[in-house]
């Protein structure tokens, strides 16, 4: 690509903002053009006015933009526009923004279950994609909305295809330890979260169950047959920073020969997004730890640059398969897969498939 297609944040200073900022900053691709946050930040230095809070220093380029206040026609410049905002405020705003012809990548919850809008986690759907041919005729627009899904399903769901694919899931049983920043900057205060376990975390357990079947399920005649699954999900808030871990339980559908056979499932697995070199696919989108005490948060999230996830402790009996899958909520479970959703769209557009 010779010149490089302008994007914009909306919500660039929550932490889900922070990561598109740095992810974008010096993308091949992209070139931001627009940051927005709420209007109490409008007109201010985003050098000045965000908490920084990334591991990585704030990158030099966007220090000099100017934040301005969230609303369509402050992205009028980009062409693709990513979405970092609270779902109350997402909603209006993603609908004119398809509208006016932008490529809307958002990671807020409205719509994800829309029939006509695809749910993305490019390596186990890529194909869902397809659905925005539908969406367009259905509502008129130029436009399209395209979802990265809730942090703990991305997450999940990256650790289920290669095994669905391969022996087939009849149960899924899995319980979360989820990082305190997959609930915003704002979200969960210090005083709640340290020396503790928080059993709870409100409509999650509902996202997983739904959404996962949904980005399994198959694409025919234009919508998405979610996958027939019986899915049981327990989530829990633990002090830690970064980094969703979850214990995963599956009935299979047919006996592996062995552990080795799943573990070959998940080191094999070349999905379409690593084939199509696009930038932000990770080379192994699920690595395989065999120590005893991994995948850890701490050591294993930023595996594959915060986009692949880190699978452990496999354990087989008979048709029973048991691991722990962890990710990196805010790369792979946020701005990282939208990224990737935003370049899987134009590599087939390039292609002239959509
Ligand atoms: N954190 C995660 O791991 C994660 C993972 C997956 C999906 N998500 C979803 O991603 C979205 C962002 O999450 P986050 O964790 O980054 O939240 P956050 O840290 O609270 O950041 C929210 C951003 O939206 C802006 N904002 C809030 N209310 C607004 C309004 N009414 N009008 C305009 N701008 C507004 C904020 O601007 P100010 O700074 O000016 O207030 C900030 O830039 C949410 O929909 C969340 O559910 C989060």
């Amino acid at each position: 690509m010779v010149d490089r297609i302008k994007a914009a944040v909306l919500g660039a200073t929550g932490l889900v903002g922070q990561r598109f900022v740095s992810l974008l900053a010096s993308h091949p691709w992209f070139e931001l053009v627009a940051l927005t946050a709420s209007s109490e930040r409008a007109g201010k230095r985003y050098g000045d006015t965000v908490q920084w809070l990334l591991e990585t220093p704030m990158p030099s380029n966007v220090a000099e933009i100017t934040v301005a206040a969230t609303s369509p026609d402050s992205v009028e410049e980009a062409e693709v526009v990513f979405v970092a905002l609270p779902k109350e405020a997402a909603m209006e705003i993603e609908l004119e923004l398809a509208r006016r012809g932008k490529i809307v990548v958002s990671n807020a919850s409205n719509y994800r279950l829309e029939p006509d809008i695809p749910l993305l986690n490019p390596e186990a759907n890529w194909n869902h994609i397809g659905l925005v041919e539908e969406q367009r005729k259905k509502r008129g627009w130029r436009g399209a909305i395209l979802k990265v899904p809730n942090c703990s399903t991305a997450v999940l769901t990256l650790s289920l295809k290669p095994v669905l694919d391969k022996f087939g899931i009849r149960d899924v049983h899995v319980t979360t330890m989820q990082a305190i920043s997959g609930a915003g900057l704002r979200g969960v205060p210090g005083y709640v979260i340290v020396d503790n376990i928080v059993p709870f975390i409100k409509n999650e357990e509902e996202k997983i169950i739904n959404e996962s079947r949904k980005i399994l399920g198959k694409l025919e005649n234009n919508t998405v047959k979610p996958l027939e699954v019986n899915i049981y999900a327990t989530t829990t808030r633990v002090p830690v920073l970064d980094g969703h871990l979850e214990s995963v339980h599956l009935v299979l559908g047919r006996e592996p020969g062995g552990p080795k056979e799943v573990i070959e499932a998940f080191e094999s697995w070349g999905p379409r997004p690593q084939e199509l070199g696009l930038p932000t696919a990770p080379e192994k989108p699920v690595i395989v730890r065999r120590e005893p005490d991994r995948p850890q948060p701490r050591l294993d999230r930023l595996n594959g640059r915060g986009m692949s996830v880190t699978v452990g402790r496999i354990r087989l009996s008979g048709r029973v398969l048991q691991y722990l899958v962890l990710g990196h909520n805010t790369i792979r479970g946020a701005a990282g897969t939208g990224v990737l959703i935003a370049e899987l769209y134009y590599k087939i557009k390039i292609n002239g498939l959509i």
